[in-house]
């Protein structure tokens, strides 16, 4: 079973993106599991508020990503960049050297009522992730342009072409596990006799 875990940076209780990563738990291939989890109670980051201990809210979704096989981003564009909750919680979650991030493979979407869906987000939000040096994937890209369109009332995705979209970049995140796994399993495979 590859585990997912999800996350958004919006709080809102009718948001669109959240609404996208619970679509995303109903589109997920046979062998995969997504957990959605939730960033409200985690603390605006101070060095100091770290230096007394890592806050209980911090520490378990810092061990939320650890489980995690893959993480899927599904975040809001605010004023053409990233929600400061979502930057927030990568910013705890990259601190130290056991930090969970490194290597883990992540699959981005972003959801808006406007007609770029979201884009410019994205592009911002991938310069960060370098920094942390996940595996974003680059393909395929999913903008959920015009959401207010692509919801029903109860934040059910009733787009079909988006849950296409949404099921092909899932596809994607669970094959980069695959091939993550290979690679290790072939590192720590004992040297071919000859
Ligand atoms: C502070 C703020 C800035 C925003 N800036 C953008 C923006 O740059 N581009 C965009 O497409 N939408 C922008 N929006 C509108 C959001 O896309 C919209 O509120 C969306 O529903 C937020 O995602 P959610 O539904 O997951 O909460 C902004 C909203 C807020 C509150």
């Amino acid at each position: 079973m590859i585990k997912i875990l999800g996350f958004t940076g919006s709080l809102r209780r009718g948001s669109y993106n959240m609404a996208a990563l619970r679509a995303a738990r109903e589109l997920l291939p046979e062998d995969a599991a997504l957990e959605i989890a939730d960033l409200s109670p985690i603390p605006f980051f101070n060095e100091d508020v770290e230096a007394e201990g890592m806050p209980g809210a911090v520490f378990s979704f810092r061990q939320k990503i650890a489980d995690a096989d893959a993480l899927l981003i599904s975040t809001p564009e605010y004023n053409f960049s990233i929600p400061p909750v979502l930057k927030n919680a990568l910013d705890w979650a990259s601190r130290g050297t056991d930090t969970p991030l490194p290597g883990k493979p992540l699959a981005i979407m972003s959801a808006s009522p406007g007609m770029l869906g979201g884009a410019r987000v994205q592009y911002h939000l991938r310069q960060v992730l370098v920094g942390l040096d996940l595996k974003a994937l680059n393909k395929p890209e999913v903008f959920i342009a015009r959401a207010n369109r692509k919801f029903d009332e109860a934040g059910v995705l009733t787009d079909e072409r988006t849950q296409k979209a949404i099921a092909r970049l899932l596809v994607a995140l669970v094959e980069s596990v695959r091939e993550q796994r290979l690679i290790k399993a072939q590192k720590a495979a004992p040297p071919a006799e000859t």
